[in-house]
């Protein structure tokens, strides 16, 4: 029971997408890349340019030792093309934090970047971690996005009431890395 217990735990041989939005919760993605890898994940981070703002490429990159994909138009080492490989590849893409803007852009189907692009092209399990400030999770326009990605079925895990970086206290920050990580291997048990 307990060897299968173990069995679920792991990640082994799972490719986990990781996009990473312009937050200041960017920054706590590395512990869930950390508590990823330490479950044998492969971790394949997209840096969106809003996160590349927040968040190095070189340390997630050290951190996932992966690559890490922030362009469309970036020129492949081989044949293929990005998006849809990752896209291919992918057995869950999580967006940890996800912004209220990525999330606008996934409930719109936009293409307009790697991380939406991807996420378009694929059909693996989607698991959505929003962080912003309270009142614009609480914004009836976020709240209708939420709904809208929900009914093409992708998953969330709801932020947390607390106190926010902009010194609010609310609904807004995102869930812990244990918390996300749980979700993540509940989709791929
Ligand atoms: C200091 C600072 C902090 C921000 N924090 C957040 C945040 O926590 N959540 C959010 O949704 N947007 C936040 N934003 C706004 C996003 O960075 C902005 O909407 C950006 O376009 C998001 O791009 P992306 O979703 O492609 O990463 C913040 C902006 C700044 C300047």
């Amino acid at each position: 029971m307990l060897s299968q217990e173990r069995k679920i735990m792991s990640l082994e041989n799972k490719n986990i997408i990781l996009g990473i939005c312009g937050g200041i919760a960017a920054y706590k993605s590395c512990d869930i890349i950390r508590k990823l890898i330490k479950l044998k994940a492969n971790v394949k981070c997209i840096l969106t340019a809003g996160g590349s703002k927040f968040i190095s490429p070189l340390t997630l990159q050290t951190l996932s030792k992966n690559k890490v994909h922030m362009s469309m138009f970036d020129i492949p080492e081989n044949w293929e093309i990005n998006h849809i490989s990752l896209a291919d590849e992918a057995d869950v893409i999580l967006v940890a934090p996800a912004t209220a803007d990525v999330i606008a852009r996934l409930a719109c189907g936009r293409s307009d970047d790697l991380l939406a692009c991807t996420i378009l092209a694929s059909k693996a399990k989607v698991l959505i971690c929003p962080a912003m400030n309270a009142n614009m999770f609480n914004h009836k326009a976020t709240k209708n996005n939420i709904d809208l990605l929900k009914g093409y079925g992708y998953n969330f895990v709801s932020p947390e009431k607390g106190e926010l970086a902009c010194g609010d206290c609310g609904d807004g920050r995102l869930a812990c890395a244990k918390t996300i990580v749980s979700a993540v291997e509940r989709l791929l048990s």
